[in-house]
């Protein structure tokens, strides 16, 4: 079986009936969703919000119910996620598929954020994946100058011979810092750049991470 197939299906056993739940995005959530939609066919009852527009289109070919966001809303029992990479410590590097904000804000805002990679996300310590970094159109190349000067050689995005445009209509730097040796610190100092919308890294957000093997079976931290 495949290994991110394993891990996705595995964090679809801890829905529970009654539950809101965040949808992450990515290519292993998506055995996630499709294991949540086929409960949904045999009666699971769950709201979801997702993180993207990819996974709200492929939530409501699924008819897994959705709902926004709303002022009073109490906090989301439970958001399942992939990730780019998983440090020792159960830090994440987030925002290959470019949907790292909405998925920061959902795994905030949950009782319960769990992680869903294969194997090959693992890694000591972060920063060989380039961290993802949304930023405001205007002037994104003044905040480019203001992340380079942290230690890295930011690129643009591009999709297609044009920039990447995010589903909250900004920018993506990719930003390769090589070592992320204190991600909590770097959070902060990425977050004071005026023009940063959010940064890729989730730091101390994981509390269940499975990891799938190629045999199809799974590692739960
Ligand atoms: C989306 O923006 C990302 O944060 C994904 O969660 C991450 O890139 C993992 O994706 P895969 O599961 O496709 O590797």
């Amino acid at each position: 079986m495949d290994s991110k197939k394993a891990a996705g299906e595995k964090a679809a056993e801890y829905v529970k009936n009654g539950m809101k739940i965040g949808l992450g995005t990515g290519s292993t959530v998506y055995w996630t969703i499709v294991k949540l939609g086929e409960m949904v066919k045999e009666g699971l009852r769950i709201e979801a919000i997702p993180t993207s527009e990819q996974t709200e289109k492929l939530a409501i070919e699924l008819g897994i119910p959705l709902f926004k966001p709303y002022p009073s809303m109490k906090k989301l029992d439970l958001t399942i996620d992939g990730a780019d990479e998983v440090s020792s410590d159960v830090n994440l590097i987030k925002g290959g598929g470019g949907a790292l904000l909405r998925e920061k804000m959902l795994a905030s805002y949950s009782s319960v954020f769990i992680t869903v990679v294969d194997h090959s996300k693992c890694v000591s310590e972060l920063g060989h994946f380039p961290l993802p970094v949304e930023v405001a159109k205007f002037g994104w190349e003044l905040t480019s100058i203001q992340i380079a000067r942290l230690g890295c050689a930011p690129t643009l995005r591009m999709a297609n011979g044009a920039p990447f445009i995010t589903d909250n209509g900004n920018y993506l730097l990719d930003c390769p810092f090589d070592t992320i040796t204190n991600p909590a610190e770097m959070t902060v100092k990425l977050n004071r750049i005026p023009g940063v919308a959010e940064n890729g890294l989730f730091v101390n957000m994981t509390n269940i991470l499975i990891v799938g093997r190629a045999d199809g079976m799974v590692r739960i931290h």
